[in-house]
């Protein structure tokens, strides 16, 4: 297989493949009718789809565009200017400047790494939750760079939302990958928020469809300001179409998770690199001796110098990065010519 480094993707934690056709085929449909505003029953379906899936009432969701513009909505609804908002350090890049731009002040959690994965100190957060209480706590589960769970279990989430009156958006954008999620909760207390996405395990990142699940009276104030044709009539076919029967996206995540295990393998036999185990689409590793030269397609650097992300794509695009990966650190003088632990040095 021909394997050229600039043409790989691996960047954006997408899935590598498209959606299956029957979903192509009803967006196509869709726009058949794109002289027409999407239709609410459309839009019913689609929530009353995305509670099923979620294992919540069809009350407690908001159908929304994109990661971004859904924070944006819960963030001006939650949040007001001065207010204090806690956030992981490192986290998913999009809430600060959300945050920041509503006049927030911010708080940084710091992860720790530990051996091969990063972990929150719960005991020590909820003490600082205890003492400071911030009006928001943000926390991306799992996390985004550095692919490790979070809080992992309902126990967790519901000492922390004891702990505090303000709300938890627990960010389950990975949840497929990761095989929890505590989203059940949202109909049995009142400040928590969560937020699933159908751009990644159902590899719909185009289609930008994501929703949040939430108690009812957050999703109604919600939904009282936001748009009132925020997704595209092809978006909501699409996502009703990929939801009416949803196993292929448990299909995606099943390939990811084998795939993820393989890569991981042969990043792990790189010298010089470290890779953290991951719960999710993608696995962070760290440069020992810094950053080697890199296309930035491939993998972007992260919130500290010498850590970087790479995607799980086809094995085809997994087995070029690793190769490119490998190339670049044979020319990088740091790494002393000697990319495959026991090959040399
Ligand atoms: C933690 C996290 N949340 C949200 C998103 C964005 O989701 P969406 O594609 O729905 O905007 C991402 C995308 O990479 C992410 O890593």
């Amino acid at each position: 297989m021909p394997c050229d480094p600039s043409k790989l993707r691996l960047y954006y934690n997408e899935f590598p493949q498209p959606p299956p056709k029957r979903v192509l085929d009803a967006a196509r449909k869709s726009v058949s009718r794109a002289n027409r505003y999407p239709p609410s029953e459309l839009a019913a379906l689609l929530k009353e789809l995305m509670a099923k899936y979620a294992g919540v009432s069809a009350e407690n969701v908001h159908a929304a565009s994109g990661g971004e513009y859904v924070f944006y909505e819960l963030f001006s609804r939650a949040v007001r200017p001065g207010d204090l908002v806690f956030l992981l350090e490192p986290t998913f890049s999009s809430y600060e400047p959300i945050l920041r731009a509503l006049g927030c002040t911010i708080e940084k959690v710091p992860l720790i790494e530990k051996g091969d994965m990063w972990s929150l100190e719960l005991d020590s957060l909820i003490d600082m939750i205890r003492r400071k209480k911030p009006k928001l706590l943000v926390v991306d589960d799992p996390n985004n760079p550095t692919g490790s769970p979070v809080l992992r279990t309902r126990e967790n989430v519901g000492r922390l939302l004891s702990s505090f009156d303000g709300y938890l958006l627990l960010d389950e954008a990975y949840t497929e990958y990761a095989g929890y999620s505590s989203a059940s909760l949202v109909s049995e207390v009142k400040n928590l928020v969560v937020f699933r996405t159908m751009s990644k395990a159902f590899a719909m990142a185009g289609m930008r469809v994501s929703f949040l699940l939430a108690p009812s009276g957050l999703i109604k104030n919600v939904e009282g300001f936001s748009p009132r044709f925020e997704l595209s009539r092809a978006s909501m076919a699409a996502a009703v179409e990929a939801l009416r029967d949803p196993s292929y996206a448990l299909k995606n995540a099943e390939y990811v998770i084998l795939e993820r295990e393989r890569l991981y393998g042969k990043l792990l036999r790189l010298n010089g690199v470290k890779p953290y185990k991951s719960s999710t689409n993608f696995i962070m590793m760290k440069f020992l001796r810094g950053m080697p030269k890199l296309p930035l397609t491939l993998m972007i650097p992260q919130f500290a110098p010498g850590f970087a992300r790479l995607s799980i794509g086809t094995r085809g695009d997994d087995d070029c990065a690793v190769r490119a990966l490998a190339d670049a650190l044979v020319q990088d003088h740091a790494y002393k010519a000697s990319p495959v632990k026991g090959e040399s040095e």
